[in-house]
């Protein structure tokens, strides 16, 4: 199983201060050093996180494969093509959102998606559907052509019982079966962290789990006693 780092939240956190760090590019190559398979950022329509120029930085500086998700807005659609990302992921977007709280509408959108995809497509961009795990969803990316698909794990992440989390656990594995039947490379991510995650990974279907705000949450614990002794040695007594 492969993963996908999303360092959006290293750049939530420099825009806070609208300064110059924490810098998302060294982020970026410590995930890689640390086996990230790919570095996941979204640019969104508001640059509440990510900007134009990150992704150039991005795409210069790993090594790895840079993993964009994104709206099918016609300006955000320039800039990946600009930015040749080495994959889309084409994500739904509301500016008053917290996070991505949906998969793609694919029937509901159709032609927005496609053209979004030859225009991606016709630059080498390899493109990704994040779509709910349904059925449906899956049929119609297939007939847009669609070679890759990322399954939204969010529901599964947020269920309040064992009962609710069952169900989703079970449309996941079965959308994720279906898809690779029907020929997708297929990929999931959204609200997974270190408790959720062993269920998803053990669906044998699936290629790539995408995963940030967990990993970031837990990088501040695992590093905030180291420096606070380093501000306190360089303090003295
Ligand atoms: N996959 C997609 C398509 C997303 O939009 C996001 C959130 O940016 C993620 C994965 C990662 O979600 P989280 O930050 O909750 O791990």
């Amino acid at each position: 199983m492969k993963l996908g780092v999303n360092i959006d939240h290293v750049a939530t956190l420099r825009q806070a201060r609208r300064g110059v760090e924490p810098e998302p590019v060294l982020a970026a190559l410590v995930c890689e050093a640390a086996g990230a398979d790919s570095i996941v950022v979204h640019l969104r329509e508001d640059r509440r996180h990510i900007r134009e120029q990150d992704l150039f930085l991005l795409k210069k500086a790993i090594r790895t494969r840079l993993n964009l998700e994104m709206s099918v807005s016609k300006e955000i659609v320039g800039i990946a093509c600009e930015a040749r990302p080495g994959q889309a992921t084409l994500v739904p977007e509301k500016r008053q959102e917290l996070t991505t709280e949906g998969g793609l509408d694919v029937t509901g959108n159709f032609k927005r998606i496609q053209r979004a995809m030859e225009s991606l497509e016709k630059n080498g961009i390899g493109v990704s559907l994040f779509i709910d795990p349904d059925k449906r969803q899956i049929r119609a990316a297939k007939e847009l052509g669609a070679k890759m698909l990322e399954l939204h794990t969010g529901r599964f992440a947020e269920a309040k019982t064992m009962k609710l989390q069952d169900g989703f656990f079970r449309q996941i594995r079965e959308a994720a079966r279906f898809a690779k039947a029907e020929g997708f490379k297929v990929f999931a991510g959204h609200g997974l962290n270190y408790d959720n995650v062993a269920r998803i990974a053990g669906i044998r279907e699936i290629e790539e789990l995408n995963i940030g705000y967990s990993i970031i949450c837990r990088a501040l614990f695992a590093g905030l006693g180291r420096a606070v002794r380093e501000m306190r040695e360089l303090i003295g007594d």
